[in-house]
């Protein structure tokens, strides 16, 4: 009944009781997991379980399982969860909290409930090693707390990397100490659009926010405790509106702009001279010291070229560099970066369209237009994160019914979700090598609240943490038996997710227009844009 499911489940006779009479033990290393684990247990059961030298559970390390998997034991007597790296033994913890009964996730004590757990031996490790979910808390900002609880639930579904969307045209979320205006100005905006499609009405609500640096390391801080790699992404050099506001001289125009109130496409980009791209590696240079991740994200993704072409000073500094085209010059802008990046020590990670032009080696892409980038970053050498939008992108109706909330693109039914394949079939094994994984991309035009978060993000991912740690071979209707049972799990936790009959009353939003495609418009337009990827 577990998701994402073990890959070898062994039942056996009996049950394990937890009581008063519990102890558990762990070696030093472990003290970390042994901590959280202690802390998970104790709200609802009361059992403030104590460490002995011969605890009831054991925590242990085991050299010859790998850095993520586990195994576990339980007999009547006991229970020994074994891990190759102490993340391998948080998420042995992580499947003995599944096995109990699902109030084991409630926050309070639950009173006269049995904590037992039937005997079996687990044996798990998972498929891939990036595991992740793209949170985008520039276009609604989420609470920190909210983002504390979003890894939470990440972790109980075994996923391990939060791709942190932090700056857009419409908010920029991250305090930056050399440049205060980023977040002074460029974390408010006066309004929103309301509703899909270029037409939709602005409320006229400010909304706005952002995260102190101290925030940040609070963040990081619990995501590692957690076993979760937060890969902060810095947009560039589109998707900049929101800086543009706080420092207009970072503009093609360099006029005054206000952060944006609307969704879509924008045409403000960054200039590249010298001081902007010094702007950004002083930007970067903080953010690195923020984020001890090895991937740095840049953005790179939907950067429009007509302030480019038509402003006579862009054109000049082109002719400086011996560049010829714009799409070359967004190449020798994102080179600047990793030159930057990869002095540091760390990888550069962007879009897709990155693609488009020379990268360097250790650049890493992430395939978001359907799978066309996993297939030529692979073939090209580089690593690969696959996140095709026909597939994991969460923030698309989750059915084909009118009362789902804003109707956006192509509806990703849980059932298309689970099928998540990140390898492309026609990657040779030795090509194939360089998918490092997957992650389903939250972006949050239409979620301004974390209630709207739970609504599209479960249960659907999942499916997506299931596709990322199980095998290729997957069976739906199994799927959706362990499913039924752990939505109790998500209930006890607060999970406000899509129930399987459709949105709840309060969850639709009824007079909200959308624009719904076809799936056959949506592939013909993603096959039009990734026309230039070699
Ligand atoms: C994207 O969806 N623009 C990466």
């Amino acid at each position: 009944m577990l998701i994402p499911r073990p890959l070898e489940t062994v039942d056996a006779e009996g049950e394990l009781v937890l009581d008063r009479a519990t102890t558990l033990s762990a070696p030093e290393e472990l003290g970390g997991v042994l901590a959280w684990f202690q802390q998970a247990l104790r709200p609802a059961t009361g059992l403030a379980l104590r460490e002995s030298s011969s605890g009831t559970v054991v925590l242990r390390l085991d050299p010859d399982l790998g850095e993520e998997a586990y195994r576990l034991e339980v007999t009547e007597q006991g229970a020994v969860i074994s891990g190759g790296a102490p993340a391998g033994v948080f998420y042995g913890c992580q499947s003995f909290l599944q096995l109990l009964p699902p109030a084991v996730y409630r926050k309070g004590l639950v009173a006269g409930q049995r904590w037992a757990i039937k005997a079996v031996t687990l044996t798990d490790a998972p498929r891939f090693g990036w595991r992740g979910v793209m949170l985008d808390v520039a276009r609604h900002f989420l609470p920190k707390h909210d983002v504390l609880r979003f890894i939470d639930l990440m972790a109980v579904h075994r996923l391990n990397t939060l791709h942190w969307h932090l700056t857009e045209d419409q908010g920029w979320r991250i305090e930056i100490k050399r440049y205060p205006k980023l977040t002074e100005v460029g974390a408010w905006r006066p309004s929103s659009q309301v509703g899909a499609g270029p037409d939709a009405p602005e409320d006229g609500r400010p909304h706005g926010g952002f995260y102190t640096q101290d925030d940040v390391r609070e963040i990081v801080a619990y995501a590692a405790e957690r076993f979760v790699t937060v890969v902060p992404e810095i947009e560039t050099p589109g998707h900049v509106q929101a800086a543009l506001a706080a420092y207009p001289e970072l503009g093609v125009h360099k006029k005054p702009l206000d952060v944006w109130t609307r969704w879509g496409i924008d045409a403000n980009v960054l200039n590249l001279e010298e001081s902007t791209v010094q702007f950004f590696l002083n930007v970067f240079d903080e953010v690195v010291d923020l984020f001890p991740s090895r991937y740095i994200g840049v953005g790179g993704d939907e950067c429009p070229r007509e302030q480019w072409e038509s402003d006579p000073r862009t054109q000049e500094r082109m002719k400086e560099l011996g560049i010829t085209r714009e799409a070359d010059l967004q190449t020798w802008f994102i080179r600047r970066l990793d030159d930057h990046l990869t002095a540091k020590g760390r990888r550069l990670f962007g879009w897709d369209e990155i693609l488009e032009g020379e990268l360097a080696p250790g650049a890493t892409v992430a395939s978001w237009r359907g799978m066309a980038g996993a297939v030529s970053a692979a073939r090209r050498g580089h690593d690969v994160v696959s996140c095709p939008d026909d597939v994991v992108y969460l923030d698309y109706r989750q059915s084909d019914s009118p009362d789902e909330p804003i109707p956006v693109a192509i509806p990703l039914t849980l059932q298309d979700v689970y099928a998540f394949e990140p390898v492309p079939p026609q990657l040779s094994p030795e090509e194939a090598r360089h998918v490092l994984g997957g992650q389903a991309n939250i972006w949050t035009e239409h979620m301004d609240s974390p209630r709207t978060v739970d609504f599209f993000a479960y249960p659907r991912l999942c499916a997506v943490a299931e596709a990322l740690w199980g095998p290729a071979e997957r069976d739906f209707d199994d799927f959706s038996r362990r499913l039924e049972h752990h939505l109790t799990r998500l209930d006890a936790l607060g999970v406000e997710y899509r129930p399987a009959d459709g949105p709840k009353p309060w969850q639709k939003r009824p007079g909200v227009p959308g624009r719904p495609s076809s799936r056959e418009e949506r592939a013909a337009h993603i096959a039009s844009l990734v026309e230039n990827i070699t």
